[in-house]
């Protein structure tokens, strides 16, 4: 397939690169520093934001809750408008930035932002960004993609443009320091279902995006593997830069994506609150048995290549076990519990859910339909 590639995001990597923003962001720009909750507080990264910022203008906005809300950001929208914001500072997690991704592009446009994750409208002009990355996981800190939620109708919408692709990206490991375990887990999970989407496909011939696919898988595999050495500054580099190479756009070129995984997982975390990448490990094992004919060349080519397993005509079944054996050992689920009530209820809401969005024709093949997501949800809810 033709491709034209950039990734115009200039990338401050290690240990005391925090105060490379200085420099990065001119002083006449108006900043906005968008936060979430108060980690950053806590763990010293505002602090070094507030230094490194001394000498230029800016205020703060923050309150941006994991998986971030249309109905939060409007404020910040309010306030860039307000305030004549001419550069956003998102200064967090995938939420905080994808948060300040939607504010950016909502800011110029005179509608509701709402229709920017509805299609109707297409951003094409956005204040610029910057980011400071404290958790890795989403690669959101380096591609023009936003994942919002509408609270009011609980929505889970994506949009892609790259308007809202951020200039620099600052991603020093220390800032992983003080993540929680359950989320330094996350960044893993997420990361590795990224490669899996642009992996498990089709197969094309691209031997970069393959061989490459397969590094990052290999080193994802090595650092759960490790993870009892987590407090230790290799680990944490290594994480960050693979969950960073994961979705920086370049897996994806040339070839055909799945992305069905995230698609049913946005629906689990709009209606019961999920952590995204734990709704893509209950997903995930449950669409590749259904799918394993289509995707049973790649998913060989995995096993043999990632996981080390022996030909035979079991190989993809057998793949698919290692990687659900790779969630259960980091202590990940591979099936939905949080759902209140019965179990087809809860498969119901989501087969509902996925044709309001038009989603009845998911992965690279458009094989995943309304009957087959029912399948696929029937195993993968408990
Ligand atoms: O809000 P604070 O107090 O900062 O706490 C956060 C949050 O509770 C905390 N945290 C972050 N850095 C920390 C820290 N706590 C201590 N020390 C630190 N250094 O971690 C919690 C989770 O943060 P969040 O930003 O929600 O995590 P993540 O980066 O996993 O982002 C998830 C969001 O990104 C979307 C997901 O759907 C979800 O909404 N995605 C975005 C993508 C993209 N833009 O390309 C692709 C992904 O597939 C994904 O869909
Ligand atoms: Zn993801």
């Amino acid at each position: 397939m033709n491709f034209s590639y950039l990734n115009p995001t200039k990338i401050f990597f290690g240990q005391g690169q925090i105060a490379s923003i200085t420099d990065a962001i001119a002083l006449s720009k108006k900043i906005l520093v968008v936060y979430g909750g108060g980690s950053v507080k806590k763990n010293g990264v505002y602090q070094q934001v507030e230094n490194a910022l001394s000498e230029h203008t800016w205020v703060a906005f923050s309150g941006v809750e994991a998986n971030p809300t249309k109905e939060t950001m409007d404020k910040a929208v309010a306030l860039i408008k307000e305030q004549n914001i001419d550069f956003i500072l998102a200064v967090g997690g995938g939420s905080v930035i994808d948060g300040a991704k939607y504010a950016a592009a909502a800011a110029h446009y005179d509608g509701d932002g709402w229709d920017i994750l509805t299609g109707d409208y297409k951003p094409e002009i956005a204040t610029p960004i910057g980011v400071i990355l404290t958790i890795p996981a989403t690669g959101s800190e380096s591609n023009g993609n936003s994942v919002i939620t509408k609270q009011e109708t609980q929505q889970k919408l994506a949009f892609a443009s790259e308007s809202v692709q951020p200039q620099f990206a600052v991603m020093d490991p220390d800032v992983m320091k003080t993540l929680p375990e359950k989320q330094l887990i996350n960044g893993i999970v997420d990361a590795w279902v990224h490669v899996c989407e642009q992996y498990i496909a089709k197969p094309e011939g691209a031997l970069v995006q393959d061989g490459y696919s397969e590094a990052l898988l290999r080193a994802l595999k090595t650092l759960g593997e490790s993870y009892a050495e987590r407090d230790n500054d290799l680990w944490r580099a290594n994480l960050m830069w693979t969950a960073n190479q994961a979705l920086n756009g370049l897996l994806s070129l040339g070839v055909m994506q799945d992305w069905a995984t995230h698609m049913i997982g946005h629906e689990l975390t709009a209606l019961w609150h999920v952590d995204h990448a734990r709704s893509l490990a209950i997903i995930q094992p449950s669409l590749l048995r259904n799918q394993i004919e289509y995707k049973r060349e790649k998913l060989e080519q995995m096993g043999k290549n990632v996981f080390n397993l022996v030909a035979g005509s079991d190989l993809a079944e057998r793949t698919i076990d290692a990687i659900e054996s790779f969630y259960h050992d980091l202590g990940v689920a591979t099936q939905l519990t949080e759902h209140s009530g019965d179990k087809n209820a809860a498969v119901e809401a989501v087969l509902t859910k996925l044709e309001s969005h038009g989603l009845t024709a998911l992965t690279e093949n458009q094989s995943v339909t309304l009957s087959e997501a029912r399948q696929i949800l029937n195993s993968a809810i408990a």
